[in-house]
């Protein structure tokens, strides 16, 4: 091939980076703290970025940049090994948390202050989920569960949506043999032993089996009349929710005892209080691909989403962290918790029932309307996704800043030449909100971009964070910051009329900028998969017209095996990583770096060889190309559709 200098590709020892993925993938927050500081979808492996760093044999003073910043992977990791880093994200949900996450707040101050607004919010809120226990006396309720409630239009009867008739175990035991069962017919909760076929305590009507799904579909026939109620009757009216289960926490002789009961007349009461909601949250939720599951379930504004003791929770925090005494850093920390905390929306959060715990919102990258939803107490000392775990995790990521970002790199801290940004401030991390077609780096500057753009078939990011930006606002009264323009976002989407061309046009300028921001040695490294051919058309074309030239390709282990869950079984579990260069001499075919026999990687390597050869040509050439070059392929897990 005549190659004469070796690919950063080449320099990696692929088995041990696909090791340490899968490793950290288990337990990412622990390698990483800061990553728990804000939900962001899609993040990439740390030890990926990490070895794609250490193969690029950088300057400490050599600035790094990332114009698809996202969940930070690449920020955090390049900040850790000193370098300069400038990153940059069109959502300004991913650039708050990024920025917190670098904003080098002392851990000491950061606790004393979460400590005292831990204190007060305590206080002031906790008697909102104080209760007495029958069995027990005080305790604390720590989830209630809502039934959703509607008429059937043929016999005028009230119905209840659950999903299964199975609420929950009593426990985690391995043989756990409690349960409780919810009555479609008449909403009542039963407890009954696991092996017995049950029937409703209160009125008698069978309940379903544990396993046995009561709404395939979405569909709904009338316990009473055994008629069908139609979607729009079941689930498209707003939303009527009755509380009909407790788990509650309670002290009783010197033991701790977590348990389920029905709920008392009391704590029914208290979950129905009323609130005055802000008004961010009393805005419609847009129209999307993935909001119009909300909407059609009945969901008008984002504040629907929310018990009123939850939002009255949340609204206390807001008011208490509004603080004027709080150093700004740890008052944004804590602003950032409460946002977060936003997913952990009660008539949207799902339970386990076989491995009793709450799930957030948008657990699986997608929003869902629930027959039963769990409203998590966020002001209780223990639990999941409670203000007091976020705000725990606020400060392991500030512990973890403090060991591996300021201290050890102060020298080259002080060695290096800031990112100047506008108004001459400067700083060795810049994190800009906006999109990437404008970036404020001075041309020539950038020694290495590492980045992945959205798939194409991928997450709504900016629908889903929606829920997160309706909060932002409500937490920090602002509303200008908080604004993005969703047409700028370079994924495809069809309630916004966005398709392939657009998708590509958005690349094409990113990478043109980006390409001005490269020195003329500088690399690009980026990683893509994806399950539609027009992405990796689109992608290839845009690297092209942007005058960079792949020169390597390599396969890795990423983890959306994980990340997708339920979304698409077919899933690529593995990325491509695509390394480009400015395009300044004649071409050369790209080396592949780690060639392979699996079908994953070789339809991988596939789709990087048509771009890398063929991204000057047609749409139609392009998909011939890898047509050919995967046509002994039995299954191909990347579509081609013939029309771009
Ligand atoms: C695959 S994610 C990046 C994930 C990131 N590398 C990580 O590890 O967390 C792609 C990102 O591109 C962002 N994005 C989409 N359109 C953009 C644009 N026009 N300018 C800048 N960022 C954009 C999305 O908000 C999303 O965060
Ligand atoms: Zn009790
Ligand atoms: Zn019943
Ligand atoms: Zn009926």
């Amino acid at each position: 091939m005549g190659v004469t200098t070796r690919s950063t590709l080449d320099g990696i020892n692929w088995s041990a980076v696909n090791r340490a993925t899968r490793r950290q993938v288990r337990n990412r927050e622990v390698y990483c703290p800061p990553i728990s500081l804000f939900r962001w979808w899609a993040r990439r492996p740390h030890a990926l970025t990490r070895a794609l760093l250490d193969a690029s044999n950088l300057e400490p003073e050599d600035l790094v940049s990332d114009p698809f910043s996202g969940g930070g992977t690449v920020t955090l990791e390049s900040a850790a090994k000193g370098h300069r880093v400038y990153a940059q994200d069109l959502n300004p949900w991913a650039v708050w948390g990024l920025r917190t996450a670098l904003d080098g707040v002392s851990p000491t101050l950061l606790r004393a202050g979460i400590d005292s607004f831990w204190q007060k919010l305590r206080n002031s809120t906790s008697r909102y989920y104080a209760t007495n226990c029958p069995t027990h006396g005080n305790g604390e309720i720590l989830h209630t569960f809502w039934v959703r409630e509607c008429t059937c239009p043929h016999c005028a009867q009230a119905l209840y949506l659950y999903p299964y008739s199975l609420i929950t175990l009593a426990g985690r035991k391995r043989n756990e043999k409690i349960a409780f069962y919810g009555c479609s017919a008449c909403g009542r909760v039963t407890q009954r032993g696991t092996a017995r076929r049950v029937a409703c305590e209160d009125c008698g009507h069978e309940l379903a089996g544990m396993r046995e799904p009561l709404l395939v579909q979405k569909r709904v026939w009338c316990p009473h009349c055994s008629q069908e109620v139609s979607y729009r009757d079941a689930w498209s009216r707003k939303p009527k929710w009755k509380p009909v289960l407790v788990q509650r926490f309670c002290s009783y002789r010197d033991k701790q005892i977590v348990h389920f009961d029905e709920p008392t007349p009391t704590e029914v009461a208290r979950a129905l209080t009323c609130v005055n909601t802000p008004a961010p949250l009393l805005e419609k939720i847009p129209m999307g691909r993935e909001t119009a599951v909300l909407r059609r379930g009945g969901f008008r504004k984002w504040s629907d989403l929310y018990p009123s003791r939850q939002l009255k929770v949340l609204l206390k925090g807001v008011k208490l962290a509004n603080d004027p005494e709080l150093d700004r850093h740890v008052r944004s920390r804590i602003q950032l918790a409460i946002a977060g905390a936003g997913e952990m929306a009660g008539h949207l959060c799902r339970w386990d029932r076989f491995h009793p715990k709450a799930f957030e919102a948008l657990a699986n990258h997608r929003f869902a309307v629930l027959g039963l939803a769990v409203e998590t107490n966020l002001v209780a000392e223990r639990g999941r996704g409670t203000l007091k775990l976020r705000l725990r995790n606020s400060l392991s990521a500030a512990n973890w800043a403090q060991t591996h970002i300021s201290e050890p790199n102060s020298r080259a801290r002080q060695r290096v030449a800031p990112v100047e940004e506008p108004g001459g401030k400067a700083r060795q991390c810049t994190i800009v909100a906006g999109t990437s077609s404008k970036q404020r780096i001075p041309s020539n500057s950038v020694r290495l971009v590492i980045t992945d753009p959205p798939y194409y078939d991928a997450v709504q990011y900016g629908e889903l964070s929606g829920l997160f930006i309706a909060w932002a606002r409500a937490v920090t009264g602002r509303r200008r910051p908080w604004t993005v323009d969703l047409r700028f976002e370079a994924v495809p989407n069809e309630t916004r009329k966005a398709g392939a061309k657009h998708y590509e046009s958005l690349l094409r300028s990113i990478f043109k900028e980006t390409a001005r921001t490269m020195r003329d040695d500088g690399k690009l490294l980026l990683t893509y998969h994806g399950m539609d051919f027009r992405g990796w058309a689109a992608l290839g074309r845009a690297l092209h017209w942007a005058g960079l030239r792949v020169e390597a390709l390599a396969v890795a282990h990423s983890e959306n095996e994980k990340d997708h869950p339920k979304r698409n079984r077919n899933a690529f579990s593995k990325d491509l990583v695509i390394e480009c260069g400015k395009n300044t001499s004649a071409y050369r075919a790209p080396v592949v770096v780690n060639a392979s026999r699996r079908p994953e990687q070789r339809e991988l390597l596939a789709a990087g060889v048509t771009i890398a050869n063929h991204s000057g040509k047609e749409y139609a050439e392009m998909v011939q190309k890898f047509q050919q070059l995967t046509k002994r392929m039995r299954r191909r897990r990347i579509r081609v559709p013939t029309l771009f």
